[in-house]
């Protein structure tokens, strides 16, 4: 873990799971929750995909930071998921083991009021807020389960930046099509105060169709909006299109980069 992640990783336990200590949480934080989850939801009706609208009007989450146990309880019985509290990131080990255990690490700490519209690190706002709520659609739940079994087969298979990607144009970029228009169900677009509508709206950035093999090819950058979304027709088509073993398609992929490098620069 690199040092400078700034939750409290002290008292966690070996998969990385604390208490959220509900009680430690100051009503100044209380407060700037609210007004965060309450800027994001004048957007979300416009650009946010009709399963994220619904789910979160079922969980009355807007007035304070959750209580992850209560949400938990709801998950539980709708598709079999529970949130787990963390300190902040994990390694890739155990947050693959809790996704393909249905557990989703949730971090504890919520950002500074100076960093109302931006931050580095995903806290208890972007993972609660973006990540949650697609939590209780079953075929989206069961992606993500699937999700975190391929992790884990990709530590073994030293594939894991490749198939970070998938992670980072699906779950937390993701567009998907929809009869209005595309609409966001990337965690990373619903909690933010400007992407969410840059994504939808800007001509600016590439929008092309979900093509599995060029996602696990195409590099991304964490500190700027993005310029290439790739679009679902529906969490279905995720489903089906992720099913296949992508070991042959790791080896493929490999395999056309090395013979790429190996090709002589043209002469200048
Ligand atoms: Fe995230």
């Amino acid at each position: 873990m690199k040092s400078e992640l700034r939750g409290d990783y002290s008292r966690a336990g070996k998969d990385y799971s604390v208490e959220q200590n509900w009680s430690s949480y100051s009503g100044e934080e209380h407060a700037l929750f609210q007004r965060l989850f309450q800027r994001q939801s004048k957007l979300v009706p416009r650009y946010a995909c009709a399963e994220w609208i619904e789910a979160i009007a079922g969980l009355d989450a807007g007035n304070e930071i959750p209580k992850f146990d209560l949400i938990s309880k709801k998950l539980k019985a709708k598709t079999g998921w529970a949130i787990v509290a963390v300190p902040g990131l994990i390694p890739d080990d155990a947050f693959f083991s809790h996704l393909a255990n249905r557990r989703f690490p949730v971090t504890v700490w919520l950002r500074k009021p100076a960093e109302f519209d931006y931050i580095v690190e995903p806290d208890v706002f972007h993972d609660f807020f973006g990540h949650v709520p697609l939590l209780f659609d079953r075929v989206y739940a069961d992606h993500l389960h699937e999700y975190g079994k391929g992790g884990l087969k990709a530590m073994k298979l030293d594939a894991v930046k490749m198939l970070a990607r998938l992670y980072w144009y699906t779950i937390e970029f993701g567009l998907v099509r929809t009869p209005a228009g595309v609409r966001a169900y990337g965690a990373g677009l619903l909690s933010s105060g400007g992407e969410l509508a840059h994504c939808v709206e800007s001509p600016e950035p590439r929008r092309l169709n979900f093509e599995l093999e060029r996602i696990l090819r195409t590099d991304y950058q964490i500190d700027r909006y993005q310029t290439t979304y790739f679009v679902i027709d529906s969490f279905a088509q995720l489903m089906r299109e992720t099913a296949p073993d992508f070991t042959p398609i790791y080896a493929r992929l490999r395999s056309s980069a090395s013979s790429a490098a190996r090709k002589p620069a043209p002469a200048a």
